[in-house]
């Protein structure tokens, strides 16, 4: 099988790994790719957002099976460019259609089906400039803090936790005068859920589905999850709170409905749903769905499957994951983001990257860097993703603090307690 990922990030350097140890592989592509992927697939340049560049690659190069990283051009409607298109309508793909990527594309389209489909989450309302008059009163039922979720993709940044009902208040209002752009025109207000958060990632036909090995990602840039946010600074898998009796609840409460929902509201979903959970006193509930698997949880879940996952990938895509099932490696993955210096705020980039050579081709993924000359430099916010294994997290953390020891490049900087608070 001839295979195209898209992307360019520590997720899809993952993905190409794992994909890349497949005996049905024949040849492995990925657009626009990095540094790291360009060691096990061909990168193509390509812009994401121009669907007509994106046809003219798969048909160049006779690709027979696309996998999307990202969510945008699934937002977007990649699929449905596919499935109208006579000369890329009978290529498998990873990836819902418009219609079921609004579960991440439009966070009140995914409440409304939450409640529909009887998927527990924190109780909502959403506002418009039309009615945020009655915002105040909807706040004074709730208690602090309060949950305010630009509708639409905001990079990450849509989601705010404030602890006054007035800087709630104040907040939605400017949400709605375009604080994050069209994404603010709706904001929903909801309740909030105190837990412990994980990532589930479920890969479905629509019908069917397979459970991938959880993880927990590490989000906040400072120690012990102080400061700002960032798109996520290491993961784990697997997250020891996940215990069978949690996983069976997760299954019945969350997993079945959101299925029977995909299915329900007819969505062409052959792909990943990523839950973010949170585990309340054992009870999961859904704060939201994503449509793509996680970064940086990928790079710890991949190294976890035993089984052909590109085989896993295929099925899903002819929609026949009836039946199928998956190997896992019982073992710990840890992952460690190395980041550029000031992230998640203002950083400089092209510093180069010195000792890679130090590390084995299954000890890190590339993400944001690029090849200069005869140099790889930094070249955004997340640098590096280091990966290291163990028996157990400690064993795990010994290993990845050692791998990162390795390399170096200049304003270097990461979270040295990843894994620790699940010790
Ligand atoms: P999201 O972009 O929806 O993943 O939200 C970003 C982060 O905000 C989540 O990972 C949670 O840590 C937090 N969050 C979102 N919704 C809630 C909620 N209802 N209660 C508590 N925390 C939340
Ligand atoms: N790690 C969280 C995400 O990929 O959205």
């Amino acid at each position: 099988m001839r295979v195209l990922v898209l992307g360019s990030g520590g997720r899809e350097h993952a993905l190409c790994w794992k994909i890349s140890q497949s005996p049905k592989l024949s040849q492995l592509f990925c657009a626009p790719g990095n540094p790291g992927t360009a060691h096990i697939a061909t990168n193509i340049q390509v812009d994401l957002s121009n669907f007509e560049s994106i046809k003219g690659v798969v048909i160049k190069y006779e690709i027979e099976m696309v996998v999307v990283g990202p969510e945008d051009p699934l937002v977007n409607g990649l699929k449905d460019f596919f499935a109208y298109d006579n000369q890329l309508n009978k290529i498998l793909f990873v990836g819902p259609d418009k219609n079921g990527a609004q579960l991440e594309g439009s966070k009140d389209f995914a409440k409304n089906f939450m409640f529909k489909y009887g998927v527990p989450t924190a109780k909502f309302q959403t506002f418009t400039k039309e009615n945020s008059d009655q915002a105040y009163d909807f706040l004074k039922t709730l208690s602090a803090p309060y949950v305010l979720k630009a509708d639409g993709l905001a990079g990450g940044k849509g989601v705010l936790i404030l602890d006054t009902i007035e800087e709630a208040y104040s907040q939605l209002k400017e949400i709605l005068e375009g604080k994050f752009g069209s994404a603010g025109n709706r904001v929903v207000i909801e309740e909030y859920l105190a837990g412990i958060e994980m990532s589930l990632f479920v890969l479905t036909d629509g019908t069917d589905y397979i459970l991938l090995p959880e993880a927990k990602d590490y989000k906040r840039v400072g120690e012990s999850d102080t400061g700002l946010n960032t798109g996520g600074m290491g993961s784990v898998s697997p997250v020891p709170f996940a215990d069978a009796e949690f996983m069976n609840r997760v299954d019945e409460r969350v997993v079945k409905p959101t299925i029977i929902g995909i299915e329900k509201e007819k969505m062409d979903y052959s792909g990943f749903v990523f839950i973010g959970l949170m585990n309340c006193n054992g009870n999961p509930y859904v704060i939201e769905y994503n449509v793509r698997m996680g970064d940086p949880e990928t790079q710890s879940v991949m190294p976890r499957i035993k089984s052909d996952f590109l085989e896993h990938l295929i099925n899903a895509s002819k929609k026949q994951l009836s039946g199928d099932s998956i190997d896992v490696y019982n073992h710990t993955q840890l992952t460690l983001v190395t980041v550029s210096g000031g992230y998640p705020q203002e950083f400089k980039k092209g510093y180069p990257i010195i000792g890679l050579e130090k590390l084995g081709a299954s000890d890190y993924f590339v993400a944001g860097a690029k090849s200069n000359e005869n140099n790889i430099v930094t070249n955004g916010g997340r640098v590096l993703n280091i990966t290291a294994s163990g028996n157990s997290i400690i064993e795990a953390r010994e290993r990845l603090y050692d791998l990162v020891n390795r390399v170096d490049y200049q304003d270097i900087y990461y979270r040295k307690d990843i894994g620790l608070d699940l010790i």
